[in-house]
């Protein structure tokens, strides 16, 4: 028995992910097993709690920063999970990453310039962009049987351009769970310098690996413009609404930039619950992450077994980070419409591939940060609804076989 095979007590419905007004407006039904928004439904780490109830505890909500015991925190917590080595002095603070990639997109790059993405992507990217007045521009990750790389070739292509100055990173990667290794950064790293491009690299799921993938930060390779280490403790600890955000980088003058920035903004400091709350994670969070990260390999060996064994129209992206898992429906021969349908019918509340690429219609995203017992009987759930799907499906082409149908001329 885990601590994680039990779900905190829900305490209301304000949650996104449980909203019952979202759940009908995206499924049709409020009974779902949300497996959509990339939060957690399992039990947070203790001493997170603790370090709130220590805040509240004093009943004295006086100001108070310290900007320099977070990024002492996070500093140790790289060393120890990493084996990374940074100097406290070269991050900034932000309320959160979105915060902070959006900055850094408003100060990087100049209005109407285009902004490298790959797609699929985390939805937000692009929305980010494009509210900045800039452009994005795509480049599609190559997949084979099902394995995501990038597309060197797209990607020289993109960033020749004269008016592309930015990249934005994910690694690891939202939503195919890549962790992408340094040969791979590398490669990256190289052709952005070759074109002058400043790579921003989103790191938020630095910490969810699944064995045998490590993490590499951009900030680990050498010659690069690139801003990296974006991160916070929201999807490691499960800390989505008080979290705190940051970034990472050794390029002094874009330092002072980004840290003038928050400073004229008074957005650089955080508050006392995000700031203990932080600490406390970094400093004795190790012990509940590797308990988690254990637990979670369980639950994706379940899936991939279940999937390969009693579903084999849907295959899942070899899962190698983050809590996401991401599905190809399109060998089960269904429209993306019948997919919607069947998604609202069995109650499996997935997001939708498009979210992430308008042509993935027949991709489904899967957060498995939930009890394994909830994430099984989705999926038995799933199968039967989509069993019955194939099944209508395949009489509905038996009745009228296309050739009988001609007629005689
Ligand atoms: C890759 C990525 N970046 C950023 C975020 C959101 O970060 P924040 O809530 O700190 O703005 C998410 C959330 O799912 C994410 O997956």
């Amino acid at each position: 028995m885990s601590q994680f095979d039990t779900a905190p007590a829900k305490t209301g419905d304000t949650f996104v992910r449980h909203n019952p007004k979202y759940l009908n407006m995206f499924y049709g039904t409020k009974d779902v097993t949300p497996l959509w928004v990339a939060d957690m439904d399992l039990p947070i780490a203790a001493p997170i709690t603790q370090a709130l109830q220590h805040v509240t505890d004093r009943a004295q909500y006086a100001y108070e920063f310290n900007s320099e015991g977070v990024f002492d925190a996070i500093t140790g917590w790289f060393k120890r999970r990493h084996a990374l080595t940074l100097d406290p002095a070269n991050f900034v603070q932000f309320p959160g990453v979105l915060t902070a990639l959006s900055l850094l997109v408003r100060e990087l790059t100049q209005p109407d310039e285009g902004v490298l993405i790959q797609l699929p992507a985390y939805h937000q990217f692009q929305k980010l962009v494009t509210s900045a007045g800039r452009r994005v521009v795509p480049s599609p990750l190559k997949s084979t049987n099902g394995t995501y790389t990038m597309d060197y070739d797209d990607l020289e292509a993109k960033l020749r351009q004269p008016d592309v100055t930015a990249m934005i990173l994910c690694n690891p990667h939202n939503p195919t769970g890549r962790v992408w290794t340094k040969v791979e950064l590398e490669q990256v790293v190289t052709i952005a310098n070759r074109h002058n491009v400043t790579i921003v690299s989103d790191e938020v799921h630095a910490d969810i690996l699944l064995s045998g993938h490590p993490f590499t930060s951009l900030s680990s390779i050498d010659g690069g413009r690139h801003v990296s280490l974006i991160g916070s403790p929201a999807k490691t600890f499960g800390m989505h609404s008080i979290s705190d955000g940051y970034l990472y980088t050794a390029n002094q003058a874009l330092l002072k930039t980004m840290k003038d920035l928050v400073d004229s903004m008074y957005l650089g400091h955080g508050n006392a619950f995000t700031t203990h709350a932080t600490i406390a994670a970094f400093e004795h969070g190790d012990a509940w992450l590797d308990e988690f990260l254990t637990y979670l390999e369980g639950t994706v060996d379940w899936v991939d077994h279940f999937l390969k064994t009693k579903l084999p129209g849907v295959r899942m992206t070899p899962a190698e980070g983050t809590y996401q898992i991401w599905l190809d429906c399109s060998a089960t021969g269904l429209d993306a419409e019948t997919l919607k349908r069947s998604l609202g019918t069995a109650g499996f509340g997935a997001t939708p591939g498009t979210w992430f690429d308008a042509t993935a219609h027949q991709f489904i995203r899967v957060n498995l940060a939930a009890p394994r017992d909830e994430i099984k009987s989705a999926f038995k759930r799933f199968k039967d609804v989509l069993d019955q799907e194939i099944l209508k499906d395949v009489r509905q082409n038996r009745q009228i076989p296309a050739k009988e149908n001609q007629g005689c001329c």
